[in-house]
């Protein structure tokens, strides 16, 4: 008997890789290296894809694991390299920021352009909402014509002449961008080595010399505990070094929503309020301290950023960042038509608001995405009229929801149930920058 020759077959496959991580065990090298290109070139499936993440999830990932698996997402796309390009006949002082998630964590809109302002160049692959917490991008995408899928031509020349770049991650770590969209609707994304990998994955690619993170900490983050939100620092701070990123972290404070608003559009009307030298005072102070670390990574000696926002010249580069990206910052920005306001029952002073409970009452409200995909609604959001230990009096408005769908506002509203209270004292006052991590 003769048989034909087999087409050549991995000896690799996805339920085995699948059911190793069930099953507690430790992935090989080229088990991640062949799910993460499987993956991305579509021959795992997303069902597959979502049973390994919620493995991951349930099981962990060692250190030698997490390093293989961003690897893997790096090698998946382009990796960018701006050495080449000069200002004023210098190499540009290239830096970075990123979060690991928060809820009105509109950060990143008034920093880049400090950053620009102080001589940086910043190459920010931004990203997406994700479970709770917004995304960068959805929320610049709220102002008419901008629009974040610009061409690495573009990303070049932005730097060179602007000194910044906001840009959908494309076909930097594609593993990443279809990963990340499924852990947003698998319930997957409070887990360590997703967030490790898929934050690094994309700020090694990006071609950044230096990054600063944002990793939070409290009830609106990700991790649960300090201690955890600080072992994903530790490890991100270790991976960018590796790959020669000069990488530092701050653990901040996210048991409460940062500043005012939680949204989309009406975070970058916050943002802009920042950028005019105003805004919310915990909002500044760590749009502040990011940025000093950012210029002080970047070795941008005797800057000062808070001037930029005194005399406007970061206004003016936040103005000439979104025009180069096809927006209009001055245009008139969507609020939601449907909205409903939240008084006070009595009087007294603002305990703590529940940071996942306002996010999560958000992404009711329209903001965030329950299928991958999704519009998110750019009018949706929440304004917070009382922040924690300010005085209330009987009957005023505590929150105000808006949203463009009148059915979303009894379940945001629900969310919001028990998420806070005004009582006869003011609560604990916590510091907003907790710690500095570097190596
Ligand atoms: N930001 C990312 O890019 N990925 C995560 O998993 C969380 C925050």
């Amino acid at each position: 008997m003769t048989f034909d020759a087999p087409a050549p077959v991995s000896h690799l496959d996805a339920p085995s890789i699948i059911r190793t991580k069930r099953d507690g065990g430790v992935l090989s090298d080229a088990a991640i290296d062949w799910v993460i290109d499987a993956y991305t070139h579509g021959r795992v499936a997303d069902a597959q894809m979502s049973a390994l993440l919620m493995a991951i999830f349930l099981r962990g990932m060692t250190n030698g694991e997490i390093a293989r698996w961003t690897a893997a997402m790096i090698a998946s796309g382009e990796r960018l390299d701006f050495s080449d390009l000069r200002r004023g006949g210098k190499p540009l002082a290239l830096v970075d920021k990123h979060s690991t998630g928060g809820v009105g964590d509109k950060i990143t809109i008034p920093l880049v352009p400090i950053v620009m302002a102080c001589g940086g160049a910043v190459p920010q692959a931004a990203g997406r909402g994700l479970g709770h917490t917004g995304g960068t991008l959805d929320k610049l995408e709220a102002i008419p014509g901008f629009t974040a899928e610009i061409a690495k031509s573009q990303i070049r020349q932005q730097l060179c002449d602007l000194g910044a770049a906001i840009f959908a991650a494309g076909e930097l770590a594609p593993a990443d961008r279809k990963i990340y969209a499924l852990r947003d609707v698998t319930a997957t994304t409070e887990s360590l080595p997703l967030i490790a990998s898929s934050v690094m994955s994309k700020k090694i690619a990006e071609g950044t010399r230096a990054l600063v993170l944002d990793s939070k900490v409290g009830s609106g983050a990700f991790l649960d505990t300090e201690a955890e939100s600080r072992e994903l620092a530790r490890t991100m701070v270790e991976l960018g070094t590796e790959y020669g990123v000069d990488t530092r972290a701050l653990l901040t404070d996210m048991h409460v929503p940062l500043g005012r608003t939680v949204g989309n559009a009406i975070e970058v009307v916050e943002s802009l309020e920042v950028l005019a030298g105003g805004g919310p005072a915990d909002v500044v102070e760590l749009t502040l301290a990011l940025a000093r670390e950012m210029c002080d990574a970047a070795g941008l000696d005797e800057v000062d950023p808070a001037a930029t926002l005194r005399d406007g010249t970061a206004m003016d580069r936040f103005r000439a960042l979104v025009a180069a990206q096809g927006g209009d910052a001055t245009a008139a920005l969507p609020l939601g038509s449907q909205t409903e306001t939240v008084n006070a029952a009595q009087g007294g002073t603002m305990g703590d608001i529940d940071a996942m409970a306002v996010g999560l009452a958000v992404w009711r409200l329209g903001a965030g995405r329950s299928v991958p995909g999704e519009q998110v609604q750019f009018g949706a959001g929440i304004r917070i009229h009382r922040r924690p230990g300010e005085p209330v009096t009987a009957g005023e408005p505590l929150f105000t929801l808006y949203t463009d769908t009148s059915e979303r506002l009894v379940p945001a509203l629900r969310e919001l149930d028990g998420a806070w209270s005004v009582g006869p004292s003011a609560p604990p006052v916590r510091p907003l920058i907790i710690d500095r991590i570097t190596i």
